[in-house]
């Protein structure tokens, strides 16, 4: 199955083959995307890939091919692929390890597709709270994950689904979501800076959360009043809209998944039936 696209090339996953200098290898040197597929079609591809693009340009790499083949190349590894993910990556490409970079380095462009187990319709995440200590621009999806594979890896030890980043005592967002909290019937969520990535899905739970008339505040909100809101979730890609129950071992509300935020899940799923109908 050329379930891959490396450089050009369409390959069965297992022969893709990267240069032990490829700066991503070397030095973390480059950007990602995770796309979601509904039955077999990909939700809001073309915000991720304009993501994809601010991120190449926010740290100086190339785009490897125009928007539109990539957008082709995304389309061709899906066939035949119902519930899934497509994982894109440019790294700034192989060269001689030096940290300063040549400025004519081809990026290496990996797309690759795999199946997604869609989570139970029930299934609800603890939070466990971690530092926030990753660099000032979040906003870019690098491949530099080390303070999110730490803080998840932690969360998990502590019999948690999601680790919670907390910088200065205002909840940022989780290692691979974004979080919402529920207070007074509003929803709550640290602006779009530099200090989070702006999710496809956060996105999406905005928009939808306008439709239906839910108010919404963008401010940072302190781990003080996260525990204390009457709802949480994160959202994400893969993780979708996740009900968030507890933080650090305590309920969050009456610690059973609240009112506002089934009525977003609900909608969010008629709009990826809508969408990839
Ligand atoms: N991560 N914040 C962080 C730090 C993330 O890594 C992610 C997603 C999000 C949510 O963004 P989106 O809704 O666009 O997926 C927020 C992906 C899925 C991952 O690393 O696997």
């Amino acid at each position: 199955m050329m379930n891959l696209y490396l450089n050009g090339e369409f390959l069965p996953l297992d022969q893709g083959r990267i240069s032990v200098e490829d700066r991503g290898f070397q030095f973390g040197d480059g950007v990602y995307e995770v796309v979601r597929v509904y039955r077999g079609k990909p939700f809001r591809l073309e915000k991720h890939l304009a993501r994809l693009e601010q991120s190449v340009k926010g740290v100086e790499i190339l785009m490897p091919e125009p928007v539109a083949k990539v957008s082709e190349v995304c389309r061709t590894l899906v066939k035949g692929l119902e519930e899934g993910q497509i994982y894109l990556q440019v790294t700034r490409g192989s060269a001689p390890r030096v940290h300063a970079f040549p400025q004519d380095l081809r990026p290496t462009f990996v797309a690759y597709v795999r199946p997604v187990t869609p989570h139970a319709p029930d299934r609800v995440y603890a939070l466990k709270t971690v530092v926030d200590d990753r660099w000032g621009r979040c906003n870019l999806k690098t491949i530099c994950l080390l303070p999110n594979i730490l803080g998840k890896q932690r969360a998990i030890e502590a019999k948690c689904d999601e680790g919670l980043f907390v910088r200065d005592g205002i909840v940022t967002e989780g290692t691979s979501s974004n979080a919402f909290f529920v207070r007074d019937g509003a929803l709550l969520t640290h602006p779009s800076d530099n200090r989070i990535l702006n999710g496809v899905t956060r996105e999406a739970v905005l928009e939808i959360a306008r439709q239906l008339g839910v108010r919404v505040r963008f401010q940072g909100v302190t781990i003080v009043d996260a525990t204390a809101s009457q709802e949480a979730f994160v959202t994400g890609t893969l993780t979708e809209i996740m009900p968030a129950v507890s933080i650090d071992g305590k309920p969050v509300g009456s610690g059973k998944v609240g009112p506002v935020t089934l009525k977003l899940k609900n909608a969010f799923r008629e709009l990826t039936a809508k969408e990839c109908g």
